[in-house]
């Protein structure tokens, strides 16, 4: 192959120029969430559909943000398969103003990389699908119909877009996903397992108010007590495993794809450059195991008392429990409950709110689909691609796979990209890498049977 079939380093300035104003949307949807920007983020993505000779239009479902749902038929007529591209406009909050170097809604470029909320998690990563689709309709070479689903809450959990998926009834032949990473810089990857989750909020009350703990203390329950001997039942052993009653359905990986994560990065080097340390000394050999195949369970935030010498009378904490393939968060979430429940004291009041699930999801790596699209990604990025798992979480992809869509999760994000934290940035090669598989894709997926 020559060199100049792979992307060159450099995105298209119009690509480029297209992330940049999408990114200029402040479409948080975890927090101060503005209607009017998600909706502004929504049909920015929309009229980039009409423009191009498609049809798009904003779904609204229950009190959910919009969900951007469009249609670029074939230039080759019905017979082509259609492919749905799905990746999400909504972004994390940005956090700490003084954490980032440079505004996280004003895009900057430095050092070849691009850098601000969303560029990596999504908007940069999925556009070049979208972008890649509707260049070729302009140019009456679409090899396949594409229909196109963005949704705007993926962050908190993607409930409308799976009530939307239920009941689109024209479904379609393949999926592609566009919000993963490589397997390193120079590798594209296929990710094949993806990790679910089971989050909730604990509250806990063991007093009607705060008391003076010189008169109260030592004879009366204190809630950040009670609220540590419940997550105690929870929270994983010293060497970073959950307790087997929450490892339940979890499936032992083969030999050969054990084998397999011998080639990936060092996970040593990917702890220290993320100023992490491991949880025990084996941790960083045995990381795409855990990460990929075992469940973990994080105490994500705990809140409650005063700096003073009170009893205090509430308490709560946010936990997480990220799930392996083969674990059903139908099955997990009232065992999760169990344990916190019997783990509260005699006494304390304890109210456990449900926040989202997302059901884990393993592809087979012998899928039609799969192959072809591994052939696609060696052709843009001059490199065959990792099939690989990874242990974060999209909802919508085990849905689509339970409607029996084969589903290619990709994208070119990788780890120094610093997904939700500040300073978020993508690498204009990997935008260039984005472009150049999303047209080998389009050309590859061509071939794909119909499904009827
Ligand atoms: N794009 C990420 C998921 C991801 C992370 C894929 C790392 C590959 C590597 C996605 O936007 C995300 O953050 N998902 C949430 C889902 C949750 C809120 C249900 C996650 O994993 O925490
Ligand atoms: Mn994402
Ligand atoms: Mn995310």
């Amino acid at each position: 192959m020559s060199t100049d079939d792979t992307a060159q380093s450099t995105p298209d300035p119009g690509l480029l120029a297209d992330v940049i104003e999408w990114m200029g949307i402040p479409s948080i949807s975890t927090e101060a969430t503005d209607p009017a920007q998600l909706e502004a983020a929504a049909q920015w993505a929309a009229d980039r559909v009409t423009a191009a000779g498609g049809s798009a239009e904003l779904v609204r479902i229950g009190g959910g943000n919009p969900l951007v749902v469009g249609d670029l038929a074939a230039s080759t007529g019905n017979d082509a398969p259609t492919i749905l591209i799905y990746g999400h406009y909504d972004v994390q909050g940005p956090g700490p103003a003084d954490l980032w170097s440079s505004p996280p809604f004003e895009p900057e470029v430095r050092d070849g990389r691009l850098y601000g909320r969303g560029s990596s998690d999504d908007k940069g990563n999925f556009l070049p699908l979208l972008r890649v689709a509707c260049e070729l309709k302009q140019g009456d070479e679409l090899p396949v119909n594409v229909r196109v689903l963005i949704e705007g809450e993926e962050e908190r959990g993607s409930e409308a877009v799976s009530a939307w998926l239920q009941t689109d009834e024209r479904g379609a032949d393949a999926a592609i996903v566009f919000d993963s990473a490589m397997a390193d810089e120079r590798t594209p990857a296929i990710t094949l397992g993806l990790r679910g989750v089971v989050m909730l909020e604990l509250r806990v009350r063991t007093a009607e108010r705060n008391l003076h703990s010189g008169i109260y203390g030592g004879s009366v329950l204190n809630a950040l007590h009670a609220l540590h001997a419940i997550l105690a039942a929870v929270v994983p052993d010293p060497d970073g495993a959950v307790r087997e009653e929450l490892r339940e359905g979890t499936l032992a990986p083969s030999p050969s794809e054990l084998e397999s994560w011998q080639r990936l990065p060092d996970a040593a080097q990917l702890f220290a450059e993320a100023g992490a340390r491991p949880v025990s000394p084996d941790a960083a050999a045995d990381y795409y195991r855990r990460n990929g195949a075992e469940p973990s369970l994080e105490v994500n935030r705990i809140e409650g008392g005063e700096a003073r010498t009170v009893v205090p009378a509430t308490a709560e904490a946010t936990i997480s429990l990220r799930l392996a393939p083969g674990q059903d968060p139908a099955q997990m979430r009232p065992t999760l409950e169990r344990l916190l429940r019997e783990a509260a004291p005699e006494g304390a009041e304890l109210e456990i709110v449900p926040e989202h699930d997302a059901t884990p999801i393993l592809f087979a790596p012998d899928d039609p689909a799969v192959q072809l699209a591994a052939r696609a990604l060696e052709r843009a990025c001059g490199v065959a691609p990792a099939l690989v798992r990874t242990g974060g979480s999209i909802p919508i992809v085990a849905e689509m796979a339970a409607r029996g869509y084969p589903v290619i999760v990709g994208g070119f994000a990788l780890p120094e990209d610093q997904i939700h934290g500040p300073n978020e940035s993508f690498a204009l090669q990997s935008l260039a890498l984005g472009e150049a598989a999303a047209r080998e894709l389009y050309r590859e997926l061509a071939a794909l049977p119909r499904r009827d």
